[in-house]
Parts: structure tokens; C-alpha cells; sequence
């Protein structure tokens, strides 16, 4: 099969397409023909080996996984012996992180725990682009931010994979939601039903005067105190990521502020595939939308690789693998 394979760290053309071999299924995995996968942070940082953590993680000198790629969504093409909740020709999508990622790759062996099944019209580009974008926006602000009915609501770094899902997630709850992003994604923002843009190169969220009871963060580029000008009492910072030492002050100061005022500093810890089946819910009841960059094919990963951290992609950039040889039920756009 053809594979995008990952031998040292580097720029993204360190990236080769090649042969490898096919991959077999361990007994309680389910090997999945890939029809669509989608480029993440974890891709982009584990290509370069930085941040540094990563490399502690990943493989001091040389990476320890062959093939990245976080998200799938594909046809079940076999299954291992202790396999239950599936079987071949079942649709799956989710993320495989957690069971050593390989996406970028036609075919991808992963436990079943990971995949859950994909909702009848839901296509494979959007299937490939959700699970962790839409965790993450779903845990930010409901699990970790405790989201309430009405609430006035800013996502910063509100264009990419995360704030395109949670201006949905957050109008589920009748949330005023303000984006904050480049000019260039502002019309954008506004077409998925923002109802406030920001541009974050024109005006500081952070000195404006305004104030949330929630604030979804994308990016942490702040000191995390700054953001409590920004907060109403009983308000809630939440990041799902950005600069480490940033995180780690929000980490060291977030019990502090607690203690000792109204406000909430908070840090989202994703828990992969966690509510999968919300998402579905909530594709199938209110026609949750995706902002797909792409779909490129298999050989042009690196190509993405560079867009993503460039930070040239709007919305969540996808890779699609032999869409001639995909199912007609789910090939387009419902
Ligand atoms: N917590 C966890 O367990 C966990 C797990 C995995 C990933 N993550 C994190 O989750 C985040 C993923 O978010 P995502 O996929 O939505 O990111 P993304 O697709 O990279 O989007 C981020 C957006 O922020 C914009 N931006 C850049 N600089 C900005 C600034 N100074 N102010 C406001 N906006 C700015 C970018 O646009 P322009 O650059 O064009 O301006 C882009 O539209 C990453 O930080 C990742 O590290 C967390």
C-alpha cells in the first residue's frame, strides 16, 4: 500500500510517499481502508520534533512512529478476533493518536475503542475533519468551561478546526459568540454564525473593554491574567492550547485565581473520541457544518504540512485517499 512515511524529524519534506507493507489487524483492532485524513498541530509538531516535549514523548533522536495522520475516516476492511462493535463495510472515523497514529496511509490498523461509527450522509472529508476539533471545542466549552444557556461566549483563534465547531456547539446553547481571528477569515466567521468578528492584527480582545462569561482559547499567547480584564464575575478562561510557557503559567496560576477572586483559569485536557456520539447527534439534527481546506491528495501531505503552519488553511485541512474507489452513498457533500 502507499504510505506518507515519517523517518527523522524536519521540515514537512522530510515526508516520502512509498510502498510499505499492508498492515494486519491485532485482535482487538479493526483494519480500516482510509478515504480521507486531516492535517492537526500533533502532525506538525511531531514532523519538526518541537516543541521539544515532543521528542521526549515521540523518540529523542529519530521518531518512534512510521506513519502520521491523527484522524481517519474510512470502510472497515477486516476485523481481529475479539473485535465486537464491528465489521467489513462498516463506515468508521475517529481519532487514532492514542493507538499510534497512521493516517496518512491507505490502509490503518486501530482499536476498535478509537472509531466510532459514521452517520449516513455525513461525507468522509467531514468525518476526517471532526473528531478532534470537535472534541476539543466540545470538552472547552461544555465539559471544562460548564457553558450555560445565553451566555456571551469569544473564541480566539476562532478560524481554525476548533472555533469553526464551537460557534455550533456554543449556539446549541443560545450563546452570543464572538470570533476573534485574521482579517482574512473574518467573513467567514460571520457566515457560520458568529455574531462579533475580532481582528486580532487591528484590536487587542484583551483591552477592548468587553467582557465574557466564557472564553475559549485556541491560541494562549497572553500572559493568562491579562485575560481576567476580559472575564465578568463567575467567568471562565479555558485554553485548549497555544505557547508551553504560557500554559504552563495558566497551569501554575490557574488554582490561585480561584482561591482568591470569582474567575476561572482552566486547561483542557482532550480526551480523544470522548462524545463522538453528540457529534453525530448533533450532524443529524441540526446539519452541523465543516470547514474543509482541501481536500489535497495522499502526495501532497508535506505540501499541507507547510500550509497548516504557515497557518495558511481555513478551517480543518483534509487529505482524501483514492476517492474513485470510495462508496457513492458518502462521496459528496450531503
Ligand atoms: N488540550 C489538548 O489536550 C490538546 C490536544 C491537541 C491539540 N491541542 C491544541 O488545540 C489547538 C487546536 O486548535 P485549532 O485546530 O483550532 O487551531 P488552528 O486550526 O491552527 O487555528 C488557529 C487559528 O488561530 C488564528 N490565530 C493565529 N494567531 C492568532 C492570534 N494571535 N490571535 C487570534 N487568532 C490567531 C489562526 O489564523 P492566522 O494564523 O491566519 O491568523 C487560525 O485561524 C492547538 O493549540 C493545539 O495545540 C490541545
Amino acid at each position: 500500500m502507499k504510505a506518507v512515511v515519517f523517518t527523522r524529524y524536519g521540515v514537512p519534506n522530510v515526508l516520502k510517499l512509498q510502498d510499505v507493507p499492508k498492515p494486519e489487524p491485532k485482535d482487538d483492532e479493526v483494519l480500516v481502508k482510509v478515504h480521507a485524513t486531516a492535517v492537526n498541530d500533533s502532525d506538525w509538531s511531531y514532523v519538526r520534533g518541537k516543541p521539544y516535549i515532543y521528542r521526549l514523548m515521540y523518540g529523542l533522536m529519530k521518531p518512534r512512529v512510521s506513519v502520521l495522520g491523527a484522524e481517519v475516516s474510512g470502510t472497515v476492511e477486516a476485523v481481529g478476533n475479539h473485535v465486537t462493535q464491528f465489521q467489513p463495510g462498516d463506515y468508521v472515523y475517529g481519532d487514532i493518536s492514542e493507538a499510534g497514529f497512521g493516517g496518512f496511509a491507505e490502509y490503518v490498523c486501530a482499536r476498535e475503542d478509537v472509531l466510532a461509527r459514521k452517520p449516513p450522509g455525513m461525507t468522509f472529508e467531514m468525518a476526517a475533519a471532526l473528531p478532534h476539533a470537535a472534541m476539543l471545542a466540545l470538552q472547552g466549552l461544555v465539559d471544562v468551561g460548564q457553558i450555560r444557556q445565553g451566555e456571551s461566549v469569544l473564541i480566539n483563534g476562532a478560524g481554525g478546526g476548533v472555533g469553526t465547531i464551537g460557534v455550533q456547539i456554543a449556539k446549541q446553547f443560545g450563546a452570543e459568540v464572538t470570533g476573534v481571528d485574521s482579517s482574512l477569515k473574518l467573513d467567514m466567521l460571520r457566515s457560520l454564525g458568529f455574531d462579533h468578528v475580532i481582528d486580532y492584527q487591528r484590536e487587542d480582545f484583551t483591552r477592548n473593554g468587553k467582557r465574557y462569561d466564557l472564553i475559549l482559547d485556541t491560541k494562549t499567547i497572553r500572559s493568562p491574567l491579562s485575560y481576567l480584564r476580559s472575564l465578568k464575575s463567575n467567568g471562565r478562561y479555558v485554553t485548549v492550547g497555544g505557547n508551553v510557557s504560557r500554559l504552563l503559567q495558566a497551569f501554575c496560576i490557574g488554582p490561585l485565581v480561584s482561591c482568591f477572586s470569582d474567575k476561572h483559569i482552566r486547561i483542557v485536557a482532550l480526551k480523544p473520541n470522548k462524545d463522538l456520539g453528540y457529534v453525530n447527534d448533533l450532524f443529524e439534527t441540526s446539519g452541523l457544518e465543516c470547514v474543509v481546506d482541501g481536500p489535497y491528495p495522499l502526495n501532497d501531505v508535506p505540501q499541507a504540512l507547510q500550509r497548516f503552519g504557515e497557518a495558511k488553511h481555513l478551517g480543518k485541512i483534509v487529505i482524501t485517499i483514492a476517492p474513485q474507489e470510495r462508496p457513492l452513498e458518502c462521496s459528496t457533500a450531503p
